[in-house]
């Protein structure tokens, strides 16, 4: 009797694994580390890129090649991931893609049982839509292989490296032909394409190549232009700026609030600039009131303390220390935490000296110190007309707000 081959669909009943490659160096992006680790306004590539499988209920589990000593960076880039039980521990990548995808593979085989379909993905491509997985996961109800791709608008050359000659591709493809790009994730029966991989002895460029290679039958489905793959530096850049313009910022705004007492000496350090008078401030370090305001308006926006906890007055390493460095260390704190500083208005209150002549050297100064435009930088001056301890000339006080933006983070 013979038996009808029912192929089974991508449903709730049959498991679809997203295996993501990440186990690449990187290289072409540059900057020391791998780029699938890199921030993107605020998060990892690569924990953007889980995210996306994780949340869509058509995905069983997400499977992550890392790279030989890059167990560091994954801990840090997910540690903080919500559905983590999703994730199946990590595997070890080859020195290649193709090694690393057969590497997953290979692990996924082990599972009991293995997965009917496997989605391959890469670790750079942060930007997969919704839409890209279901078109895939579509296909393969009646095809064994699919891929998202995009017709390639622009006329290609390529480059003889061998000669140096630049030709034009278009020449040696039919006339009426278009040419894709194809993109990830593609997607495969588990069982066929570990198969494919087992059998090949050529190295191809994607998994939709090898599948094609091995007589496939494809599908083709539509990809989006969002969906690169992070490839160059430039690529970053461009990818966060695509991203801020998406996401309303929320703004997050701090207060500080600083005094000093005069005390001998012959000049006050003020916003960074050394202003020459009849006293000094005294103080632990450079006693920069404006500085120390600027400081903790920032730590506060951030809920990250007050400059005593960061550089503690006990601590003999910040005696006579230039406030630049405290107000280095909050700017980078913003950063870290994928923030931006939008804004920084401060208010300087003494009887003397006379702080007008400064303000623009203050303006400067503090922009430099933080990283951002003297246009983000407002400083003001007033006096208190003789009242309180500021009138009767005992010292200076400088108050500061810090407007930081985060970008798509609460
Ligand atoms: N990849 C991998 N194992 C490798 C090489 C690449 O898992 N030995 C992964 C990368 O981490 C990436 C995807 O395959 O997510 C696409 O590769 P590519 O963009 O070339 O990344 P890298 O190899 O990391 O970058 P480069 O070629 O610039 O070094
Ligand atoms: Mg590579």
């Amino acid at each position: 009797m013979m038996m009808a081959m029912i192929m089974p669909s991508p449903s709730h009943s049959c498991s679809t694994i997203a295996l993501i490659v990440a186990a690449g160096q990187g290289e072409r992006a540059g900057g020391g580390m791998p780029k699938q680790y890199r921030m993107l306004c605020g998060e990892t590539v690569l924990r953007r890129v889980v995210r996306v499988f994780l949340e869509n209920p058509a995905i069983s589990a997400v499977q992550i090649v890392i790279g030989d000593s890059q167990e560091g960076h994954y801990e840090m880039a997910l540690a903080d991931l919500d559905g983590r039980d999703g994730l199946l521990t990590p595997v070890i990548g080859g020195t290649t893609r193709q090694m690393s995808v057969r590497a997953g593979l290979e692990s996924l085989a082990e599972r009991e049982p293995p997965p009917d379909y496997v989605l391959i993905h890469d670790g750079a491509r942060p930007f997969v839509s919704y839409e890209e997985i279901s078109a895939v996961l579509d296909a393969l109800k009646t095809k064994s292989a699919a891929v998202p791709v995009l017709p390639s608008t622009d006329a290609l050359k390529y480059r003889d490296e061998k000669t140096g000659q630049v030709l034009d591709i278009q020449r040696s493809i039919k006339k009426e032909s278009t040419l894709w790009r194809t993109l990830t994730p593609q997607g495969f029966h588990f069982a066929d394409i570990i198969e494919a991989h087992r059998k090949t002895q050529q190295e191809y460029d994607d998994d939709i190549a090898l599948a094609q290679a091995a007589g496939f039958e494809c599908q083709f489905v539509e990809g989006r232009n969002e969906n690169i793959k992070l490839t160059t530096h430039a690529d970053f850049e461009q990818a966060e700026q695509t991203l801020k313009r998406q996401s309303v910022p929320l703004p997050r705004t701090g207060f500080g609030y600083d005094v000093h007492r005069f005390g001998k000496g012959n000049h006050v350090i003020l916003c960074g600039v050394t202003i020459p008078f009849e006293n000094g401030l005294e103080g632990h370090s450079d006693a920069d009131a404006g500085f120390h305001a600027v400081t903790d308006a920032i730590l506060g926006a951030l809920g990250g303390g007050d400059i005593g906890d960061h550089f503690p007055p006990h601590d003999g390493r910040w005696k006579d220390a230039a406030s630049f460095v405290f107000l280095n260390h909050a700017a980078s704190l913003v950063s870290n935490d994928g923030g931006v500083i939008n804004h920084v208005d401060v208010t300087l209150i003494c009887e003397k000296p006379h702080l007008m002549p400064y303000k623009q050297s203050m303006k400067e100064s503090t922009a430099h110190a933080l990283g951002i435009k003297p246009r983000q930088v407002s400083i003001k001056a007033t006096t208190t007309e003789g009242l309180g301890f500021i009138g009767k000339g005992q010292g200076i006080a400088a108050y500061a707000i810090a407007t930081l933006l985060f970008y798509g983070k609460e």
